[in-house]
């Protein structure tokens, strides 16, 4: 009944690296705790920022970062976060949490966060309370390499060389708090400051949009007919919620676990229908599709402010990451680049802190699980699955992303949303010679079973012993609720 048939000498696109890219937003401690502890702290750091959390994501080779924001993105003054700190201005952090942000972490050490991850930087400009001008500067103090004023001021603040950035995104969310406007609106607003975004000496900017929020599919008939010309990228934002009942993150039943999945699986019908009115404008694929948000959002945690939007992360949200992660792979060919909310401490975050404690989440294993796909040549492959049933509805069990990397070995992951039932997938290996399969699974016990700062090793990937291969033929015993990672060779 589950069957894959994968032709291995067949390649149907690349999946770009940036598909398992990430978002940290001035927003509770994500940013401030989460990476930024000062040079000072007793948390073992670098310039500032916590070892322990750059170590965790490089090990899941983080290919890009996306900053400031997120709706902070449009309340942001880039020069009050250069020069000395002690000097630096604050500000209200307005839209959450009405905190006092103090500027301590600005475009210098964003930077340096990036250089220390090895991945690229993506910044999000001002449009909704910032002018043209401002954007226009900030563009030109990162990347301008001669003699300017925005160079010379970045040169007195310490940093002679300019940096290299590509991604830059012309405000967030603009049809909601980036500035409430209508697309039309919004499209000229993005071709006006667009045009003040220069390419300076050999850095060539990749100019993103804002894209819809959801299934909102006007805004992207708009923007692609107005502007589609003069963007390198547009941005969807999809968040799929929480459970059918409990919005909590840890204490659901099956029910809410079905509806989480199920609300996860709606990103393919959403990239589907975006994709096609994008091939109407853009029948070349010139136009990128960004999914720059995305990830389960919950209830905060009990006894955390709701404006820092603090959640637990289960099982639950790992089969959702898995089921995500493999719709971006499959529409690969408009999709290259996606950005988890938050990385740490906010959202669907692949690590919490708690003072000097961390711990790696199960949505974390996933992206390790995953990171062979990073700029590997996807396969062919066709499946039919079973269906996970719930009441009147189903979703598929399984899913499932098939490649093979620069040393031409062959990764499939697959993972299996039901969590009361065990399956079998037989796959049939074409076009190649296999001999052998090795692997690595990450279920567990309960359907919410997650990290603690006193347990965090509760949940993580352990050696998978449940694949045979005979002549060609993969038989996998899929746990339930499991997400498994396999190299054939
Ligand atoms: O990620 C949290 C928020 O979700 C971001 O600030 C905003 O862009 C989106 O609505």
């Amino acid at each position: 009944m589950n069957r894959i048939v994968i032709n291995t000498d067949i390649e149907v696109g690349t999946i770009s690296r940036h598909i398992y890219g990430h978002f940290s937003e001035h927003l509770g401690r994500c940013i401030y705790e989460g990476y930024w502890v000062g040079s000072d702290s007793a948390i073992p750091n670098t310039r500032g920022i916590r070892n322990d959390v750059v170590e965790a994501l490089r090990r899941i080779r983080i290919p890009n970062l996306r900053w400031p924001g997120g709706c902070f993105a449009d309340e942001y003054h880039w020069r009050d976060g250069i020069g000395p700190r002690a000097s630096r201005p604050c500000m209200v952090h307005t839209h959450w949490g009405q905190v006092t942000e103090n500027n301590h972490f600005g475009t210098h050490e964003f930077m340096d966060l990036c250089e220390q991850l090895g991945c690229e930087p993506y910044i999000c400009g001002n449009v909704g309370s910032g002018s043209v001008q401002e954007m226009s500067q900030w563009v030109e103090y990162i990347t301008f390499p001669g003699r300017s004023p925005m160079a010379d001021l970045r040169r007195a603040n310490g940093r002679e060389q300019p940096w290299e950035l590509t991604y830059w995104g012309v405000g967030n969310e603009n049809w909601g708090c980036g500035g409430a406007m209508r697309p039309e609106h919004y499209a000229d607003i993005y071709r006006r400051y667009a045009v003040y975004c220069r390419s300076y000496g050999q850095n060539k900017l990749f100019k993103v949009a804002c894209g819809a929020p959801g299934p909102n599919y006007e805004w992207t008939d708009v923007l692609m007919r107005e502007a589609g010309k003069r963007m390198n990228a547009l941005a969807l934002h999809y968040y799929c919620g929480s459970g059918a009942k409990s919005r909590s993150a840890t204490e659901f039943d099956d029910e809410d676990w079905f509806e989480q999945l199920k609300r996860a699986v709606r990103m393919d019908e959403l990239i589907t229908r975006h994709a096609t009115i994008m091939d109407v404008y853009d029948p070349d694929q010139k136009v990128a599709m960004f999914v720059d948000e995305w990830g389960t959002w919950h209830q905060v945690e009990t006894g955390t402010n709701p404006g820092f939007l603090y959640q637990q992360n289960t099982l639950r949200d790992a089969l959702a990451a898995a089921v995500t992660l493999d719709i971006f792979n499959k529409h690969c060919d408009r999709v290259t680049m996606a950005n988890i909310a938050q990385t740490v401490n906010v959202l669907q975050a692949m690590i919490l802190t708690d003072g000097e404690k961390m711990l790696l989440t199960p949505s974390y294993h996933v992206f390790d699980l995953y990171q062979v796909h990073h700029d590997a040549a996807r396969l062919d492959m066709h499946a039919r699955f079973e269906d996970y049933p719930f009441g009147e509805a189903a979703i598929p069990a399984i899913s499932a992303s098939a490649s093979r990397d620069a040393d031409r070995k062959v990764h499939l992951t697959l993972s299996n949303s039901n969590p009361n039932k065990g399956v079998e997938v037989s796959v049939d290996l074409r076009g190649g010679e296999f001999t052998a399969v090795t692997g690595r699974v990450l279920t567990g016990e309960a359907i919410n079973a997650h990290n603690t700062f006193d347990a965090p090793e509760t949940i993580q990937p352990a050696a998978f012993d449940g694949a045979t291969l005979r002549r060609n033929m993969l038989t996998i015993a899929m746990p339930a609720k499991s997400v498994v990672g396999l190299e054939i060779v």
